[in-house]
């Protein structure tokens, strides 16, 4: 008994304490006129994301075909990515093929919404889904990212604190909740990365999850499933590419992400354990789509693939996972896994990504290595969203 009030108060204590040093941790990092900028990037990164030759934009700028940019007093040249879309926009231009340039959505396209998904937490839903965001971002695409997780760490990587900005209102809640749902275009966030909206998540999206029982007895329309596709509706004629962060658990709102979701991708982190995870995570998801496709929600996917996270390609028992993975589901495995990287890890303490951050802070080859696998796997994911538009 007194070891129950004892622990009672050392967590309560524990809470406290904590609570206050993130607090000022989080004052450092986002003081409120810190907010975050996106940086300029160097010739050859702007060359590489363009996807022509340093020597050909070196060409452009010599013949006045395109915008100048920002130049250093070394003479090197800086892009904004707002330089990158004008350029698109010339190049387009002049284009002998359609879309070489510009690779968005052309009418008569679907909208493209992705979920990153797995019960399994730490597994690199956020991680994958932000970066995945900003290189789409980076290469024209107008990406709309969804948190829909009650966590929160995606609204969190935007530069924004949830439990400051959006305590009681503003988040994606507000657009589904079943009384007085607003519209989309209300929660909707300009962020700081040029070519991606927000709509935030935070702890009133755990309400969704009381309330769905309530709901369904009421018969309230539209019921859970299609309460994020049917908000979606408003401004999906605004973008490309939707991105849902999940929560790590299959609760309605990761049911009603799916629904919404022209495809889906299962992150997992090739060890024996998390495999068995993902093996329950499965059935179940099964098990409740049936529900759900029984009670009137389509779920037609465009591609559903498994992407590896924090792979070692040193770690023998990892490589005979991943060969497993690879022999059970083939092509559903894809084929660029994300390496494990201190540079990942060590940016996000920063609340930060591998491309916001700057080469020179990093060891060179930890830096590339990390960017040249996650420029590979989600030019893997621009390669089938480009697919399921028939190109
Ligand atoms: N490939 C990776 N290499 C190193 N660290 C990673 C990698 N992927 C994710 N992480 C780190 O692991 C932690 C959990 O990742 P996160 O994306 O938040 O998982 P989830 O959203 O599935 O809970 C984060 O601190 C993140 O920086
Ligand atoms: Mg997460």
């Amino acid at each position: 008994m007194t070891d129950t009030v004892h622990i009672n108060t050392r967590i309560r204590r524990n809470a406290e304490t904590l609570s206050e040093a993130l607090e000022s941790h989080m004052m450092k990092v986002f003081a409120p006129d810190a907010r975050k900028e996106l940086r300029r990037f160097s010739a050859g990164e702007a060359a590489e994301l363009l996807g022509i030759s340093t020597s050909f934009l070196r060409k452009l700028h010599f013949d006045s075909k395109i915008v100048e940019v920002h130049t250093s007093p070394g003479g090197r040249r800086h892009y904004s990515a707002e330089d990158l879309l004008e350029i698109r926009r010339t190049l387009e231009a002049t284009a002998k093929t359609r879309g070489a340039y510009q690779r968005g959505r052309r009418e008569g396209d679907k909208l493209q919404v992705l979920s990153f998904l797995n019960f399994k937490g730490g597994s690199g839903k956020t991680t994958s889904a932000i970066h995945a965001a900003q290189r789409l971002a980076l290469k024209g695409y107008r990406v709309l990212c969804v948190d829909i997780d009650p966590q929160a760490s995606l609204t969190t990587l935007f530069g924004y604190r949830p439990e400051y900005d959006f305590l009681n209102s503003g988040t994606i809640y507000d657009a589904i909740r079943y009384d007085d749902p607003v519209p989309m275009a209300d929660v909707i966030q300009k962020t700081f990365f040029t070519g991606i909206d927000l709509a935030p998540g935070g702890l009133m999206l755990q309400e969704f999850e009381h309330e769905t029982p309530q709901a369904l007895l009421n018969n309230t329309q539209p019921p859970f499933f299609a309460r994020l596709a049917t908000s979606l509706q408003d401004v999906e004629e605004n973008y490309d590419v939707v991105i849902f962060d999940c929560p790590p658990q299959l609760g309605y709102l990761t049911m009603s992400a799916l629904c919404a979701s022209t495809s889906v991708l299962i992150t997992v982190v090739p060890n024996m354990l998390d495999v068995a995870s993902m093996s329950q995570f499965l059935q179940m998801s099964a098990d409740l789509l049936d529900v759900v496709s029984n009670a009137g929600a389509s779920m037609e996917f465009d591609f559903l693939r498994f992407l590896i996270n924090r792979y070692e390609p040193n770690d023998g028992p990892q490589q005979q996972v991943l060969s497993f993975l690879r022999q059970l589901f083939d092509e559903e495995v894809m084929v660029a896994p994300m390496l494990k990287s201190t540079a990942i890890s060590d940016a996000g303490l920063t609340h930060q990504t591998i491309y916001e951050v700057d080469r020179s802070q990093f060891h060179r080859s930890t830096y590339d290595r990390a960017v040249d696998s996650l420029n590979l796997v989600n030019d893997e994911i621009e390669s089938m969203i480009q697919k399921a538009w028939g190109r």
